[in-house]
Parts: C-alpha cells; structure tokens; sequence
C-alpha cells in the first residue's frame, strides 16, 4: 500500500550538496544551490500555498499564490521562481500575505463553476485546497460578472475529458506537455481573461498531436483534465504500486483503486524507469483486464475440431501431466517442451524453465525473445561478457550525441523517449540509423544532425563504415583500447579494409558516403556517445553481427562504462531481459550459464535434487520442424501467441496442427489456442506477484491489486503440472521463488522482495559488492574481463528483391498497440489504430496505381495477405512498412524464415514483397502486368 498523494515540493530537486542554509517560519534548513525557496520550505516541512507549481516542472511563477517575504528585501517575491541564499529568513505567513494571497483567490473563484459536491475531483482539487488553505471566506467580486462557465467540453480523447470551465490558466498541462512528455500539443491561446488552454490551433484533442500520455492530465490542479475514469467511478481510496505490463521500459505505477476496483494508474514519481511519467498503454491501456472476451475457467477437448469443455483446475493439471507423460513414454523425453513468456514475470518464467529440465526432463525450453533480442544476449555476451544493455535510464541525460539505430521510441518505448528528446533540446546531437523517417528524425524542438536511411537489411555495412571512419581517420580512444580491449589490431586490420570504407559500402546502403562519414566523427568526438537499437538491428540475419558491430564502435570510441556512453538494447516486451536471465533459453541456465558446463549443473542438480541433461534443447524454430517431422509433439505455450507473432505462420500452425497436445496458458483464447487442447486461463499483471526486469536490467515489483480472477496463480500452476508430472514443485509465495532464483544465480544473489521493497527496485548485478545494485556496467574493467573485438564482415541476407519481388517489407509498431494486440486491441486504444495498413512511398504507390486507402496484397516468397495502403513518404521507394497487431491482417504470414545466423532471431525486418490492388479490375490498366494477376486470389 503506498501514499494516494505524494508529497509534492513544487520545484524539482537541485543536484549538489546542501550547502546553503536559511530560515523558513523559523525553522533551520539548508539545501543545494538553486534550490527554490517554496522548495526549502517544503522540506523545512512549511507548505507553501501554490497552484502554478509542482515538483515535475520548473517553476513558471504565475498565480502569485506563492508570495513570501524576506528579511532584508522588498516586496513579496513568488517563493517558487526566488532561489535561496546562504542565511536567508524567510517568512511564508503574515497578514499582508494573507491578504494578498486572499484576493488573488477570489479572482479564481469568481470565475470557477461552484459544483464542487459534484465535481469528479472533489477531495482531489488544489483549487479547492488553496481555498481552504488561504481562508477564503467570500467572493467580493460576486459571479455575476464575465466569467467562462459555458466553455464547451472536449470529449474526444477515450480516457479524460477537458472541461475549459473550470480551468485556472496555470499553464501546467502546457508545461507538462512541453517538458516531460515533449510533444508540444498544448498552447495557451488570447491574452488576459480571453486566454485559453488550446490542443494545436484550436483543435479537439484528438485531432491535435496529443499522444495520450496524460502528463497534462495528471498536472492539471483543478478537474479541468480529468480522467474519463474518475469521473466515472470516483476518486480512488487506496493505492498499490505495480510495474506497468507493456514495454521494456518497465514505468512504476501506483494503481489506484476505489474498493476492489482500479480506477486509474497514476505514474510512480520514485519510479526508477519513467519518474512519473507514462504513455497512453500503461496509464490508461488496462481494460482488457476485465474484458468479456477472457477466459477464466480451464478448459480441455481431445481434438482441435472439438468443442472446448470447462473443466476444473484439477482435471486440467491432471490432463496436461497425463497427457505429457504419455507422449515422453512413446516418444522420448525429447518429444516434449515449452515456450515461456517475456510478458510474465521472472518468478513464473523461472518455474517453467525449471518444470521442463527437472519435470519433462529436458532442456527443450525457449522463449519468445528468440524472435526478437536473442543477438543482444548473444552479440553482447561475446563483447562485453554479459547480455545485457549497458546503462540505466538517467544516463542519457549526460550523453552528448545519441545514435539509434534500428528503433523507433517515440512509438516502441515512448517514455524513454521523452527523457531522449529531452536531453535532444538541451543541445545533445541525434544520428538517426534508420530506413524509415521515423519521428525522431524531425518532431517539435528536436531534429536529427544525421539520418542514415539505409536499406533495410545493410545495418553490418553501415556499422562498419562508421568504424572505419573512425580507425582510417583516427579517432580511436587508444587508451581505452590499450587498457581494456583485446583484439583490437585484428579487427582495426580487418575494419580499415577499403571494401568497409562508406564510399565502397553506398552502393549497397543507399547512404551518402559523406553522412556516414560525418556521422562518425560526431559520435567519435564526442565526449559521451550512446548508442540505443532495437528490432531494426536484431530481427535480421545478422543481428549478432550487428549487436557486435555497434560494441566494436562503442569500444573503438571508449564510449563503455561511465554515465552518458554505452550500448543500449531498447526491450520490446516488459520482461525481455528477465526472461532471458531466468534461464529460459534452451542452452542456459539462469544466469546465461551454459548447460553443458558440469559445475554449473552441478549447483541446480543439488538444490532441484535431480539430474539434468548437459546438451542444450530444440530451440523454437527447431521444435516446429521436428513436429513436422513427427518428433516433437507436446508444447507447453505459457502467455505467448505464437501462431501470430512468429515468422511464416502457416508453417507454424501446420507445426501446431502436427502436435498431438498444445497446451495454452493466456489471458484469450489466441491465435495459438486454436490448436491447443488444453487451455489454461492466465492472470493478468494485476492480479500477480512477482518481478518484471527492464531494458536497464531493473527489478521492479509487480504487485497484486486484486485476486486472481482465474482462481489460481500462474507460477502455482505451473508448479502444479510438474508435481503431477512427478516432480514436486512447491512455493508458498512468489518471494520464495525470487529467494531461489537469488541462491542459483550469482547476478541475483542479493535480491530479494524485502530488498525490493526498501529500495524499490534493483538493477542486477546485485551481490555482496553490489548491494544497491548496478545502475551501469563494465565501468572499471568488462564482465569478461578485457572487451573483446570481434571482426564483422558484413554477409548479405539472402532475401534480396528481385523482378517478382521488387520491394523490402520492413515491420514495426506504434504507440498505441502493443504486438499482437492482445491486450491492446481490447481497449480504447483502438481509437487510434483499427487496423495495420501497408505505408508505401508515393511513386512506389502511383507505379502500381495504388490510392491512400485502397486495399492492397501484400505477396511474398511464403504467404500473401491483404490490408490497407497508407501513401507515405516516410518510406524511401522500394521499401514498404506495416505493423502486426492484428491477427486479420496476419502480417507474419509472408515474413520468411530466414533467420540470424547465431541465434535464429527471425528476420522480419526483410522481406521481398510485391504490393499490388487487391481489386484491380477497378483499375486494370494501371497494374504490374502478369504479377497483378498472379497476386490477385
Ligand atoms: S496527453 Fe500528453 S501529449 Fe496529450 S496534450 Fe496531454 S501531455 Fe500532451
Ligand atoms: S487545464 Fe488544468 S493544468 Fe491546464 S491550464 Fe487549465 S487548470 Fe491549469
Ligand atoms: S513506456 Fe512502456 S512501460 Fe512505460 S507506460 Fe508505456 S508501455 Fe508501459
Ligand atoms: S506557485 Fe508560485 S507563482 Fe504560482
């Protein structure tokens, strides 16, 4: 249980020591330079009455609430914008402030709709505490005179409304919109009394930039801004905090409910990930908890052409054990395994990976970051020694050029963009490496220095034409490199090599050999360099490659080990990175420690009490071609919709379809659980206890806000399984899980959730040496001791274009859904996305005779869907870009099954496609000729 309102000490924190000291009513405080006295006083623990200031935003000194008097100066200074000086007497009440602070209040209230009893944020209103505060006992002014109680609401937005009666001008959802979100949708339009809060020029929300963030709503003091949920539930009466259940980023909420109900998430001010921010998923995304379409009863049938039959827990358990027993007896114990889930926690990733080696007795384990950061653990493990990003969050703010590769997060990881941007508008370069023009490239106040819009595919060459600038002209960190690295002159040999310089390489890139080359001089030279990728550098198949290019560089430039630096994977899913340290990969343990090594095994074997295969499992692709072939045939899929997010569907369903038991533990009867025989109903992220890791390696608390709507845990049933299986499995609570976890894996062993609790949350490493946890890594020397270069030639994929297939398809997300839509699809969100639509380059589009809007197929190599075309130009020609959201459109259906070399990560990021009207007879002239036949169904 947390505090429902946080302290807020209207400034934010100055960095430093508290070196100066004043007097606030008497009472002794020092505090760091520029310190503001409202600021002091607060934590003097004197309140001093505001309404245009809050601790999120720098102070803006408007209402003139805040008014203080000073020893030794005139006037009556606003406590908010004055900094403090070293032996400062402050005074914040006296009868001239009262009476100042009295009339500025009865000009809010003369022109402020009296309705508070009615009001959705009574008892949650700083205008109506101000009142209260300054003693406000009448209205001179009356309220007869101009006033703006008939201003028109705004409902457009799904998730709040604006109601402009009842707004006071302060300026901070403007503010809030500006500084923490940075998207610049809010202005204060007219002068004086005709001034007015406006979303662009006048537009309803939704028809403004606005994203949805809700930072306005959340600095709003009056219920000028107000949740679309409050208002109709109620203010809330207790609070949890909780992680959100997204995206890597991994934001802090307090989840705020009224009873049993969740009324709204409201971010974590102490959150370590987002600081009090959010995007519009995790504040306002969570309906699909409660959402009709979910199944909370466990239900079995024989065949996928049955019906399903609701069974109790105990029959399910029973019938997945039975049933599984009964396969390994055939087939061997090869002939079975399990999927876990980057969207679960660590406590319950754990337990399967552990339910597959000790109970199905094998290492057939894998998991959905298979298909998309597999190549960070691998790239980063050869380089640096662990598989892991680099740095914490906080740490951009001290970067001087920040290179992103291969991601979008304006819409992938939108609050770590925000801290991104705002580092950009302090004056931070931005290189951009990407084939779209994503929003980074050019948004409000923020501008790429360079965009390298490579052709999808040609990430290696581009990395490597960029280390070549850097040895060739150089600007290598020779200390760095002396002191730290090893295999430096091999690779230096290899990378000078003329066939890597930009002039050789644009050809194949499409980049100007002379943005690469002033590309890599900004990063060399600066004196903080960060690097931060996604998908766009790993679904390809030479994402290891790639992750172990951009580590080459990052090294070459000494940009590893200190705040501002580093190599950054930008996470998808929520627990990615625990996922994958949980052992859920199937030649590792917890802890990437490979299964093969005897004394590694030995540790689990004593602790588990069984033996344990030494040769590492099926990986995911794997276990689909054995099904196929007929030796795999039992998969438990825990929280993961494979038959839609995985490459080339039909082969995955034709594998599913091959299985003689599909076992699905979800939320929704998925894609996945069309073939599956027993389903069992999972929990979502508020009915859980347990951990999530973020892209920052940070362990953050889950915490339950109500019961398991299921009836059960997840990790319980899990447990349930093995034991039914013949392998005991048991745990009172999820914290004995995490104790477990901590006793076998050297990076945990300092965690536990009593020292999540006191700290809120821990980036891993955290051991003896360690206790506060990590926030940045390799900062004296490597976790493999010396960083290792690794030469990279660069090896075309082989999906190349051709005359039947002349365009690149490239996938991707955006903000408001979130991968397979599961969740997302079964919200409001749809009001920004209904469905994936095809952007294509408007000559790419006119050659075909394609119109915004007109209904496309999409063909390629392995499967042919259809879906909308959007005209952009955000396209280069010859390549086309969709999302994967929704199961309809199926975009996975012509994504090949080429794959990264290393690790199998499926290269979605490259697909020969050729797009033509779905309905072409309309206007058949216009089309490609034979092609347009052969793709019309
Ligand atoms: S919801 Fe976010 S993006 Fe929209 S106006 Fe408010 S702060 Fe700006
Ligand atoms: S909408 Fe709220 S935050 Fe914005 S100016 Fe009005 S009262 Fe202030
Ligand atoms: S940025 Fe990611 S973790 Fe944060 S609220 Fe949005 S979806 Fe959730
Ligand atoms: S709070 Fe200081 S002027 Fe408004």
């Amino acid at each position: 249980m947390s505090l429902l309102k946080e302290p807020d000490f209207g400034t934010p924190a100055k960095e430093g020591e508290a070196t100066l000291s004043l007097e606030v009513d008497g009472l002794p405080v020092a505090v760091p330079e520029g310190t503001s006295i409202m600021r002091a006083a607060a934590l003097a623990g004197v309140d001093v009455p505001k309404l245009c200031a809050t601790d999120r935003l720098d102070a803006f000194g408007s209402c003139r609430l805040c008014l203080v008097e000073i020893d030794g100066r005139r006037g009556t200074p606003a406590s908010c914008t004055t900094p403090v000086a070293d032996g400062m007497v402050v005074r914040t009440q006296t009868p001239k402030l009262a009476k100042l602070r009295e009339n500025v209040m009865e000009l809010y209230i003369s022109d402020h709709p009296l309705d508070c009893l009615t009001c959705a944020a009574n008892g949650d209103c700083e205008l109506q505490d101000m009142a209260g505060t300054v003693g406000l006992r009448q209205v001179r002014y009356g309220y007869e005179g101009e006033n703006h109680f008939d201003a028109v609401k705004d409902q457009s937005n799904p998730y709040f409304d604006f109601d402009p009666s009842k707004c006071i001008v302060c300026s901070r959802c403007v503010r809030a919109c500006d500084e923490i979100q940075g998207t610049f949708a809010l202005t204060i339009e007219g002068r004086g009394f005709d001034s007015k809060v406006s979303p662009g020029a006048g537009e309803l929300f939704m028809d403004s930039e606005c994203v949805s963030c809700g930072a306005c709503v959340q600095a709003c003091p009056t219920a000028t801004l107000q949740e679309r949920s409050v208002i109709e539930l109620g203010m809330p009466s207790r609070s949890v905090i909780t992680t959100c259940a997204y995206c890597g980023v991994g934001c802090s909420f307090k989840a705020e409910l009224r009873g049993d109900e969740l009324v709204r998430m409201v971010p974590h001010k102490d959150g370590g990930a987002n600081e009090g921010h959010s995007c519009v998923k995790g504040r306002f995304a969570f309906g699909y908890a409660t959402h009709p379409d979910r199944k909370l009863k466990p239900m079995v049938r024989d065949t996928i052409t049955e019906p399903w039959r609701e069974v109790e827990w105990d029959e399910a358990i029973d019938t997945v054990a039975r049933r599984m027993l009964d396969i390994r007896r055939r087939h061997g114990a090869g002939a079975i395994g399990a999927i876990t889930s980057s969207r679960c926690t660590n406590e319950e990733v754990y337990v399967v990976q552990k339910m597959v080696r000790a109970a199905f007795g094998n290492n057939n384990v894998d998991t959905c970051a298979r298909v998309c950061h597999s190549p960070t653990g691998y790239g980063l493990k050869q380089t640096f020694g662990e598989s892991a990003g680099t740095q914490d969050f906080r740490s951009v703010a001290q970067a001087d050029v920040i290179m992103v590769i291969g991601a979008n997060p304006t819409d992938g990881h939108p609050v770590f963009a925000s801290r991104m941007k705002q580092r950009i508008r302090q004056g931070a370069k931005l290189i951009v490496v990407d084939p779209r023009r994503i929003d980074l490239v050019r948004s409000p106040h923020v501008e790429a220095d360079h965009h390298l819009q490579l052709a999808p595919g040609t990430n290696v060459a581009v990395v490597n034409a960029i280390a070549h600038v850097v040895v060739t002209e150089g600007l290598v960190d020779q200390s760095f490199i002396a002191d730290r690295c090893e295999g430096f002159a091999e690779w230096a040999e290899f990378i000078a090599r003329p066939e890597n310089s930009p002039e050789a390489v644009q050809p194949i890139t499409g980049v100007p050999a002379s943005e690469v080359r002033a590309a890599a001089r900004l990063y060399a030279q600066a004196p903080n360099g960060a690097i931060y990728y996604g998908l766009g550098v790993t679904e390809h198949s030479q994402g290891s490659t790639m992750v172990m290019g951009m580590a080459n560089l990052a090294m070459a430039c000494g940009n590893i080990g200190r705040d501002g630096v580093g190599v950054n994977p930008l996470r998808g899913q929520n627990n990615v990175q625990g996922s994958c340290d949980m052992g859920s990969f199937p030649h590792e343990l917890p802890g990437y420690r490979h299964v093969s090594d005897d004394a590694v095994r030995g540790i689990f074997e004593n602790l588990w009490g069984t033996a344990l295969l030494p040769e590492p499992g099926l990986r995911i692709p794997n276990m689909f071609d054995a099904a196929i072939e007929g030796t795999f045939r039992g998969l438990f899929v825990h929280g993961e919709d494979i038959a839609q997010s995985d490459p080339n569907v039909g082969h995955v369903t034709a594998a599913l379809a091959a299985m003689e038991l599909v076992v699905v533990q979800d939320l929704f009867l998925n894609e996945t659980a069309k073939f599956a025989h027993v389903f069992l109903p999972g929990a979502s992220f508020l009915e859980k206890d347990g951990t999530f890791t973020n892209a920052e390696r940070r362990i953050n608390r889950v915490r339950a806000v109500m019961k398991p709507k299921n009836g059960m845990h997840e990790w319980d049933i899990v447990c349930r399984v093995a034991t039914a299986m013949g392998y005991p499995m048991h745990y009172d609570h999820p914290s004995q899980i995490m104790d477990e976890i901590a006793a076998l894996t050297p990076t945990f062993a300092g965690v536990s959730f009593d020292r999540l609790d006191e700290l809120g949350s821990i980036q891993w490493p955290c051991d003896d040496e360690t206790p506060q946890g990590t926030p940045i890594m390799h900062i004296d020397e490597f976790t493999r001791g010396k960083g290792r270069f690794v030469p990279t030639p660069f090896v075309p994929t082989d999906e190349r274009s051709t005359r039947r297939f002349p365009l690149i398809l490239t996938t991707g997300r955006i903000l408001s859904q979130y991968n397979v839509g599961a969740q997302t699809r079964r919200t409001a969100n749809i009001a920004w996305h209904q469905e994936d639509l095809l952007e294509i380059h408007p000559h790419d589009a006119e050659d075909r005779g394609i119109t915004d809007g007109d209904e496309v197929t999409l063909a390629s190599r392995v499967g042919t869907t259809k879906l909308r075309a959007k005209i952009s130009d955000r396209m280069p020609t010859g390549v086309v870009y969709t999302t994967f959201h929704y199961p309809v459109t199926g975009a996975n259906v012509v994504t090949t099954e080429n794959s990264d070399w290393a690790t199998n990560c499926p290269e979605y990021k490259v697909t020969a496609v050729q797009v033509a009207l779905a309905h072409p007879v309309i206007r058949e002239q216009e089309l490609d000729g034979v092609l347009a036949a052969e793709l019309v169904d």
